[in-house]
């Protein structure tokens, strides 16, 4: 390797947003890289955040993954107290303080930047204050994007070309989450628009921007990206969690409740960790389930607020003793990598996250999609577009969700003849991503070794 006459500890500082869809992906690409090569990662969060991951970080890594915290202001904000420094569970009104006190804490930032001196910065989608700072010190940023390319080329389109029309027609929203979706890009914090915070961000990446994604799914949009940004577009692959990283015990009922099942023959039904279904969506689900005859686990979780609520309480009246043994509920979190990857599996009925999403192609599930919110609907537009799923559309009144609805899709996906097509396509992206992977995150690594570096030469070429 050219690198080795200057081998030496090349170190990584990450300051991910404050979400768990955010954190996790930034803490799963530090494995890969530093599997890969030598790289020492820190990982900045708050210490709300950084106490429910760092249980999590196998021991393995313990020697090149360090956490920072980061302390955001208190006492400016008293409605902001430390346990809410962290979008899992925070009220939604709050939301906007939440970025203010990040926005706040770049003080802060700056002094661990100028203590750990790293020589790279890999920051977030809404935080352009942290390129900034680097580049005061003298660190070479880049951004790290956790949505995908389709999601973010769309947003940029809408903020650079408002009047003109998408030039991907399978990417698009429907009536009833058109408005949303505007209004994620006009919403506000600390005076500044979302909308323009995703684009600063990306506009002050010094050259590169990594994109948790696979060329093997959209390549085309990271294309579009790409040009819309002016700037190389890298994806880093999946990044889906090793299922060996779940501590989970083989001998657990749910494992063993798996074995017992056909294959192919179980659906998956999990809706995230920061979205709760409303009652009607459970009865809607629930009866969708029964309806379908098909077997499942289903994970079901109540806000913080609504805890002592009891599963019984909201699924239909008798639907425990009417499941019976075809169906298991699971309350608060499940194994999903473990279940997913099991061959009793044979679809997902998901909320498309992206880390969802990726998480099934990975282990070749179709998807049964139901989005919520958020970028779900445009990552259930790929999921169909690449011909992994198939979306269940809300018929009801006002875009609510029907049961025989779910019912159908759920049956088309895993166990008709008319799911054929996906089942295959969902193996056949299962095996070509797995091949691509491999060759991105080298890419990846190149493109971090090349900026680590190039400062240094750049003072070497002054000699001449
Ligand atoms: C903080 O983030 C982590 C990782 O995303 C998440 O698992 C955890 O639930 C969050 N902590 C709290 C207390 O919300
Ligand atoms: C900076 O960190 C300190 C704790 O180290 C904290 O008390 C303070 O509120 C933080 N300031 C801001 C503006 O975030």
């Amino acid at each position: 390797m050219v690198y080795s006459a200057q081998h030496r500890n090349i170190s990584i500082l990450m300051l991910p947003w404050l979400g768990h869809g955010h954190i996790s992906p930034f803490l799963e690409l530090a494995k890969k890289l530093t599997s890969l090569r030598d790289f020492h990662i820190f990982i900045c969060s708050t210490p709300v955040n950084l106490s429910s991951i760092k249980p999590k970080l196998p021991q393995k890594y313990s020697h090149c993954i360090e956490f920072v915290e980061l302390h955001l202001p208190h006492d400016e904000l008293p409605e902001l107290p430390p346990h809410y420094h962290t979008t899992n569970g925070l009220p939604p009104h709050l939301m906007p303080t939440l970025k203010k006190a990040f926005d706040m804490s770049s003080d802060n930032f700056s002094d661990i930047l100028k203590t750990l001196k790293p020589d790279l910065l890999i920051y977030d989608f809404l935080q352009p204050w942290a390129p900034s700072l680097a580049l005061s010190h003298n660190i070479p940023a880049i951004e790290f994007i956790t949505t995908n390319a389709a999601l973010m080329s769309l947003s940029v389109h809408q903020l650079k070309n408002p009047n003109a029309q998408f030039p991907y027609t399978s990417i698009y929203l429907r009536d009833y989450e058109a408005k949303k979706f505007s209004n994620l890009l006009e919403s506000s914090a600390n005076g500044i628009k979302d909308g323009e915070r995703v684009l600063l961000s990306s506009d002050r990446s010094r050259n590169i921007i990594l994109v948790k994604t696979s060329g093997e799914i959209e390549s085309k949009y990271v294309d579009y990206l790409s040009e819309l940004m002016e700037k190389k577009i890298v994806p880093v692959g999946s990044l889906v969690q090793d299922p060996m990283d779940q501590k989970v015990d083989e001998e657990s009922s749910i494992i063993k409740w798996l074995n017992e099942r056909e294959r192919s023959s179980v659906v998956f039904v999990s809706f995230g960790s920061e979205y709760f279904l409303s009652k009607e969506e459970i009865q809607e689900i629930a009866h969708g389930l029964e309806l379908s005859q098909v077997s499942f686990i289903w994970v079901i979780r109540f806000p913080k607020e609504e805890r002592s609520t009891s599963v019984e309480e909201v699924l239909p009246k008798g639907f425990g003793e009417r499941v019976g043994e075809r169906g298991v509920i699971m309350e608060g979190w499940a194994p999903q990598a473990k279940i997913l990857k099991h061959s009793s599996v044979g679809g997902f009925v998901s909320h498309c996250g992206w880390s969802s999403v990726l998480e099934s192609i990975k282990f070749g599930v179709p998807i049964i999609a139901m989005p919520m919110q958020l970028d779900q609907p445009v990552n259930a537009r790929l999921v169909e577009e690449v011909g992994v799923g198939v979306e269940v559309i809300r018929t009801g009144e006002g875009g609510s969700l029907q049961r025989e609805e779910v019912a159908k899709v759920i049956r088309d996906v895993v166990v008709e003849k008319i799911g054929d097509c996906v089942r295959i396509r969902a193996l056949e992206l299962r095996d070509n991503m797995k091949m691509k992977e491999d060759e991105e995150l080298d890419w990846v690594v190149e493109e971090l070794m090349q900026l680590c570096t190039k400062t240094e030469g750049e003072s070497v070429s002054t000699y001449f």
